[in-house]
């Protein structure tokens, strides 16, 4: 059996009683089956207070090398004024070189437009830190009323083929870009 890849699911929002939650734990059920990825959570609330990560870790060097570790990106954003939560801007600041060549994908929600202004925002910043932003990605337009009070999907089969197929392109680019990091280290391509 090949090894799994590492997974990283990014949430964008670090509001109190933010509904990234739901969006992120619905992602989270449907990928912790997965054969391919091993799931690995990074979240800016956690990061901000440091809860969860230990009282001698410090936030900085844990989250550079969690990026460093994983091998693909799923950021779960809403969309705040049409573009993309601060918190989110923060960390993806935070840290340079470990982003470089991997893929990224995009679970996007928020009112009418499902996010996607925000994802469109988000393509520009990971390209100039130098990662494959994938075409492919899933999209909540009016969130709240996808999921019941549990926070499960009324129709989960309608957000399966987006998500599977993202999933796919996800898998191939992280195998291409795992091995090619492998084979020539990003950092020497160019001086
Ligand atoms: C400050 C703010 C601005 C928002 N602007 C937009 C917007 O421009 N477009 C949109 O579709 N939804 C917008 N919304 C709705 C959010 O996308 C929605 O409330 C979402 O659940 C917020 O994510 P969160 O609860 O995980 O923080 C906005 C919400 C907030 C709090």
């Amino acid at each position: 059996m090949t090894e799994k890849m590492t997974l990283a699911v990014i949430y964008g929002s670090a509001r109190q009683g933010r509904f990234c939650d739901t969006v992120a734990n619905w992602l989270i059920r449907e990928l912790s089956a997965s054969d391919t990825f091993s799931l690995t959570i990074i979240d800016p609330a956690r990061l901000r207070t440091s809860r969860g990560l230990g009282a001698a870790v410090n936030p900085g060097e844990w989250l550079e090398r969690k990026i460093a570790e994983a091998d693909a990106f799923i950021v779960v954003t809403p969309e705040y004024n049409h573009g993309y939560p601060a918190a989110l801007k923060e960390l993806i600041d935070s840290v340079y070189e470990p982003w470089h060549a991997k893929p990224v994908a995009f679970v996007s929600y928020g009112g009418a437009s499902g996010g996607i202004r925000a994802v469109e925002q988000l393509r520009q910043v990971f390209g100039e830190l130098h990662t494959v932003t994938l075409r492919d990605g899933v999209a909540f337009p009016k969130a709240w009323s996808k999921f019941d009070a549990a926070g499960n999907l009324y129709k989960p089969e309608e957000l399966r083929a987006p998500l599977f197929l993202m999933m796919d392109r996800l898998t191939w680019w992280a195998r291409v870009l795992k091995q090619a990091r492998k084979s020539k280290p990003y950092n020497e391509v160019a001086a």
